[in-house]
Parts: structure tokens; C-alpha cells; sequence
């Protein structure tokens, strides 16, 4: 027996010894993770008040059992710091529902119609935080950076503050948000974003080995990465305690120092958001007029790809037009909450619950993929390493302005992570959509009337009617139009003025 390492930690003092056979255990008495058998008593010093910072997106790396322990020891007045808020009745939503929670700091409410109905009524707290802003504003509070500079949200209600946090019953804003300070670097507008910390985190692993060293599985790793480092007390439930050794000290996500609580968990429902079955009706089969032109534009989005390109495909007809890949090239597909390397929609028996896309519909990956965390995932995002963003909007300018996040007090979806996404400088954006919205009214616009979700960021805008190249300082050009339709025909369904380009041509399609 010899003593391999020490280490102090405050008012702590670990140590672990090496026996003859090679494993290690904890000798101390006073571990640096403690382990409970009983979730309850893992969370029950959590105070009325307190900020709590739970993992998970969408359903997939959620801590069940502790959120339900929070059910029992009834505590009140909590800030939730969580990308959203599972749905109505599982997750978090349960805590809505419960009334426990004061604030939510999220960006995405998505399809949770209690925690829409509780913000737009005044009940509920939202600061609406862009995702890959949240995960750094997380990260920093765990490395000790007070605040950073981000281009994320420049030009938005996220830096022009006055955004609603809280409403009054009449619909008035009571608790607006606060402006951002704005600040240039080599010619480019950043806005200053704080950090975050948590008295507690309420983490989901997949297995802690008895040191309280943690690996995460698949995509349920998320914002629990981050998460872990950024409370004063971290509580893990995990789904199996190993022994030391079990993983190799290089493939441990989350070593024991940021760990304080570990409650292996005897039960996971970890429930799927998104059915399969709703997924596959979602797959084309024009039959109506609406199939017909979600296809067009799905064809003509697809000719966007071009061999060894990274991209992220937002929900709906940017992920279609992935069907749609020539076989001859390869795209990277990436997923911001964690995935490099998306594949196609699993089989019915390949479903996996902790294997998720950002649109919560369960996927797989192909070989060479590789996951990651939430704060890593907008690295690569923020750092401009993607070359093509695809996605929807409610309306786009002229110089490229987009909004595709807020209808103001009637409809918050949140803006998930669009704003990190168009803010990344050397990522081509591309937006695809219906011409005009129901009714006819106008999408394409002099200026937009709804909040952004970023300024001057689109590149190109298709339809099922043309494609326009956008300039930011310049304007719109028409570079494709819809064959039968003159460009006559889309000034008159078009709000605004655009060039029509000399070498305008018949819309391509795959
Ligand atoms: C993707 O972006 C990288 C830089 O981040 C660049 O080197 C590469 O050529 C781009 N690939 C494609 C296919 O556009």
C-alpha cells in the first residue's frame, strides 16, 4: 500500500491509496463527493430563494429524481438557470406547475404551453438568454471570468435591454431587461454579457466512478458540462456508481473536484419529447399545396451544400433538405446541443433517449461523429468553424436583418440558439421560408417590425417563389425566380425594393 496522491482542497483533504490489486479507494472520512442513497437528502438544504442550475435540453440529460425531490421538500421562490423547461408535466414543468419557481433564466420555452402561459400572464419570471450565451455565461462562472464579450445579440432586444422579464396582468412590462455595454474589437460590435453562478447544480450523469470522477452519455451531456463547474454545491445523480479505474483517468468528463453530491438514481423514465411517429409524418409527400411548396424550397435549399462543409440545419425544412445531400459529397452536420456528425432518423428499435437533436427528435450519428457540451458546442458556433447556417424566419429585410423568435405578448418561443448562430462571423446564412405569411401578408420587408434575432446577418433568402442574394449595405438582388413567375410578379408580393440580377435565372432544383 503507498500513497499515490493528495490533495487539498480548502478544508478538505482527500487521499487516496493505491492497494495491492490495484484499485483505489477513498480513505478519508470526509470525501470530496459525498453519495446519497436518498435524493431527497441530497437536495433538502436547498433554501427558499435559491439559484439552481439544472441540466438538461429538452427532456434528454435532465436530473429527474432530484426535480422531483424538489416536489417533496416543497421549496419556494427558486431562480432556474436550465435551457428550457422540459414540458408540462415532466421536468421542470413540474415545478412550474407547482409554482416553485420565481425566475427562469432559459432560451427556449419552446412547446411548454404552462411556462408560456405563466411568463405571458405575469406569474413567472424569463430572462430569455441566447443559448450559446447562456453556456458561456455558465462556463465563466465556473472559471472565475466575471463577463465577456460576445457579438451575439448585438443589435437586439438582448442589448438594447426593455425587453420583458416580468408582465403585469394588464400586459405592461413590470421588470424590463438591462441594456448591454457595447464595445468594438478590430472593427466588429461585441455587447458585454455577465457570468453566471448557482448556489446548487442539479446535474445528470451517466456514471460516477466512487472518487466522484464523471462521464455524461451521448448528447445528455449538454449544459450539465458546465453546469457542474459553476455552483457552489454540485449534486449528481447518476445511473450507475463504478468503481475507481472503471474509466480511464483521460475519457473522465467532470473529475470529482466540482463534484459535491453524487445519488445514483433507481429509476429513469428519461421520456422522448418528440415521437418518432410525429417525426415521420413530418417527412415530404406532397399531397397539398403547402407539401408542394415546403418540397420546392427543400429542393432548391439543398443545392446550398457543397463538399466538406459543416453546417447546422434548423428544424423543419433546413433539416429536410439534408434528404436531399448529393451522394457524391459529404456535409457535416452539427447539432448545437452536442452532436458532430448527425445521421439520419433512427429505426424504431435504434431509438435512444439520451441521442437527441436541437429539434428534440432522437437521431443517430454517423461514424466519425463525435458529442460534446452545450459550452463547446457555440465554441465552435461563436468561433466561426461552421460554414453554413440554414433556417426559418418570420420576416427578413432588406439588409438582411432577420426575426424568427418573438411575436411581443403573444407568442414567446424563445430564441434558442438562432442569435449565436447568425452572429458567427464567416458562417454563411441562409434563410428558407414561405414568400409571404397567411394572408399575404409581407415576410420580406424594408425593415422588420417584429424584435431581431440578429442585424445585417442573412446571405441569402429562399422561397418557393425565388432566391434573393443579400447585401448588407446594398440591399436585396433576385437572382432565381420560380419558372412562369416574372420578376414583375415578385414585386408585387415582395415588401420591399430588390435589384434583379443580369444573370437571373430559372429557380434550380435538386
Ligand atoms: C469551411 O470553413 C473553413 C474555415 O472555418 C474553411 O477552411 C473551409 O474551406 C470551409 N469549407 C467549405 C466547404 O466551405
Amino acid at each position: 500500500v503507498r500513497n499515490v496522491s493528495s490533495l487539498s482542497t480548502g478544508t478538505r483533504f482527500k487521499s487516496i491509496i493505491l492497494k495491492p490489486c490495484g484499485c483505489y479507494f477513498s480513505t478519508s472520512s470526509q470525501r470530496s463527493s459525498d453519495f446519497y442513497t436518498d435524493p431527497t437528502e441530497a437536495v433538502k438544504d436547498i433554501p427558499d430563494g435559491a439559484t439552481i442550475l439544472v441540466g438538461g435540453f429538452g427532456l434528454c440529460g435532465i436530473p429527474e429524481n432530484l426535480i422531483n425531490s424538489l416536489l417533496k421538500t416543497g421549496v419556494k421562490g427558486l431562480t432556474a438557470v436550465s435551457n428550457n423547461a422540459g414540458v408540462d408535466n415532466f421536468g421542470l414543468g413540474l415545478l412550474l406547475q407547482t409554482k416553485q419557481i420565481k425566475r427562469m433564466i432559459s432560451s427556449y420555452v419552446g412547446e411548454n404551453v404552462e411556462f408560456e402561459r405563466q411568463y405571458l400572464s405575469g406569474e413567472l419570471e424569463v430572462e430569455l438568454t441566447p443559448q450559446g450565451t447562456l453556456a458561456e455565461r455558465i462556463r465563466a462562472g465556473g472559471a472565475g471570468i466575471p463577463a465577456f464579450f460576445t457579438a451575439t445579440g448585438y443589435g437586439t432586444l438582448i442589448q438594447e435591454g426593455g425587453s420583458p422579464i416580468k408582465y403585469n396582468k394588464d400586459g405592461s412590462i413590470a421588470i424590463a431587461s438591462e441594456k448591454r455595454q457595447v464595445q468594438e474589437f478590430n472593427g466588429r460590435q461585441y455587447i458585454m454579457e455577465k457570468a453566471i453562478t448557482g448556489d446548487f447544480a442539479l446535474i445528470k450523469a451517466w456514471k460516477a466512478d466512487r472518487a466522484g470522477n464523471i462521464v455524461f452519455r451521448k448528447t445528455a451531456r449538454n449544459f450539465n458540462q458546465p453546469m457542474c463547474k459553476a455552483a457552489k454545491t454540485t449534486i449528481v445523480e447518476v445511473e450507475e456508481v463504478v468503481d475507481v479505474g472503471t474509466f480511464a483517468a483521460e475519457d473522465i468528463h467532470i473529475p470529482s473536484i466540482y463534484v459535491q453530491r453524487v445519488f445514483q438514481g433507481d429509476s429513469y423514465e428519461k421520456r422522448i419529447e418528440v415521437e418518432l411517429k410525429k417525426v415521420q409524418e413530418q417527412q415530404p409527400k406532397p399531397k397539398k399545396d403547402s407539401d408542394i411548396v415546403r418540397e420546392r424550397i427543400i429542393r432548391r435549399a439543398a443545392l446550398e451544400f457543397e463538399d466538406g462543409m459543416y453546417a447546422n440545419l434548423g428544424i423543419g425544412i433546413p433539416m429536410l433538405a439534408s434528404n436531399f445531400i448529393k451522394p457524391d459529397i459529404t456535409v457535416h452536420l452539427q447539432s448545437e446541443n452536442g452532436i458532430l456528425g448527425l445521421g439520419p432518423y433512427p429505426t424504431e428499435d435504434a431509438v435512444d433517449a439520451d441521442l437527441i437533436n436541437a429539434g428534440k427528435e432522437t437521431v443517430t450519428v454517423l461514424p466519425g461523429a463525435a458529442y460534446f457540451s452545450s459550452d463547446e458546442s457555440f465554441a465552435m458556433i461563436r468561433g466561426g468553424h461552421i460554414n453554413l447556417t440554414m433556417l426559418g424566419a418570420m420576416q427578413v429585410s432588406k439588409y438582411g436583418d432577420l426575426a424568427n423568435w418573438m411575436i411581443p405578448g403573444k407568442m414567446v418561443k424563445g430564441m434558442g440558439g438562432a442569435m449565436d448562430l447568425v452572429a458567427s462571423a464567416g458562417t454563411k446564412v441562409v434563410v428558407t421560408m414561405e414568400h409571404s405569411a397567411k394572408g399575404g401578408k409581407h415576410k420580406i420587408l424594408d425593415k422588420c417590425s417584429l424584435p431581431l434575432t440578429g442585424k445585417q446577418c442573412v446571405d441569402r433568402i429562399i422561397t418557393e417563389k425565388a432566391v434573393f442574394d443579400v447585401d448588407k449595405t446594398k440591399g436585396l438582388t433576385l437572382i432565381e425566380v420560380w419558372e412562369g413567375l416574372t420578376p414583375d410578379d415578385i414585386k408585387a408580393c415582395t415588401g420591399t425594393h430588390f435589384e434583379v440580377s443580369p444573370k437571373l435565372r430559372p429557380m434550380q432544383q435538386i
